[in-house]
């Protein structure tokens, strides 16, 4: 399987000729340019740019948080014009509520819809086991490791059932053994339930391992710079991506792309 599906004829995210600028103290200042993407429906896309390029910001469009300057997002065939409740969004901040226990948080997008605290018990302890936090139902944020309290997230993030999940560099500041467990958890997730997923990392390895293609996002204003198909075979081990015959080849592609060749030369 590679990322031959995001050819298919119906995207079930679409960026059309997308700008994107903010005005700071009355300057125009351009985040996003002519940006055309399409995200097919069961696709793991990852999105790898230079930090500050835009990322989050194309992640907020398709949440429904921030819409385009010109141009137009389209989820489902229409456009983006308020919060999405389609899609799932773990963003880049720690946005679990600290008086409330694992499982309390984990309950929230079933509370938010009004469903019975009995009907949400069943519900939250399967979210918890699903994402290997049983035990720590009744801990409070504070008492959990961040890989921890990133897997709380994920799973108040999965019990809502979304069609697609926004995820912005979820495993970012985890350590490296930390973040391979959560990456092959994750694939696990994915694999079992085709959900769309597009993932936001500044980690080349780790969009390699996970994604079905990878947009490399050029220095701001963003555009796509380069979208790579990841030709390793599936089912991946995380431990052994890298060793794939053909990474090294998608490595290459993707560094050239980022533009941060010259910062990585040893003056002579
Ligand atoms: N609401 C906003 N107002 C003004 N500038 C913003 C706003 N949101 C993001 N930016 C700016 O847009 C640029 C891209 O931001 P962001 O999408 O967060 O980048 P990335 O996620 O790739 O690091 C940054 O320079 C950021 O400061
Ligand atoms: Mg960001």
């Amino acid at each position: 399987m590679t990322g031959t599906r995001a050819s298919g004829a119906n995207p079930l995210i679409e960026f059309k000729a997308v700008h994107k600028s903010f005005f700071v103290r009355g300057q125009q200042f351009d985040v996003v340019r002519a940006l055309d993407l399409a995200v097919a429906p069961g696709e793991f896309l990852c999105i790898v740019g230079p930090s500050g390029s835009g990322k989050s910001t194309l992640l907020n469009m398709v949440a429904g948080l921030g819409p385009p300057s010109t141009g137009a997002v389209s989820y489902g065939g229409r456009p983006v014009s308020e919060v999405n409740t389609e899609v799932a969004y773990l963003t880049q901040h720690d946005t679990l509520l600290p008086w409330r226990t694992v499982a309390d948080n984990v309950g929230v997008p079933l509370e938010l819809r009004g469903m019975a605290a009995a009907t949400r018990r069943p519900l939250v302890q399967a979210a918890i086991d699903a994402i290997g936090l049983a035990g720590f139902e009744g801990h409070y944020p504070r008492q959990l490791s961040g890989g921890m309290r990133k897997r709380a997230m994920l799973a108040r993030t999965l019990i809502q059932d979304p069609q697609a999940i926004l995820m912005d560099e979820p495993f970012g500041p985890l350590d490296a053994q930390l973040k391979l467990m959560l990456q092959a958890e994750l694939m696990a997730l994915w694999a079992r339930s085709r959900k769309t997923i597009m993932f936001v990392t500044h980690d080349i390895v780790e969009a390699i391992t996970l994604a079905d293609r990878v947009v490399v996002l050029s220095a701001r204003p963003a555009r796509v710079n380069l979208i790579e198909t990841i030709a390793i075979p599936r089912p991946r081990d995380v431990h052994r991506t890298r060793f794939a015959p053909e990474f090294e080849t998608h490595y290459e592609r993707i560094w050239a792309a980022m533009e941060l060749g010259a910062l990585a030369q040893v003056p002579a």
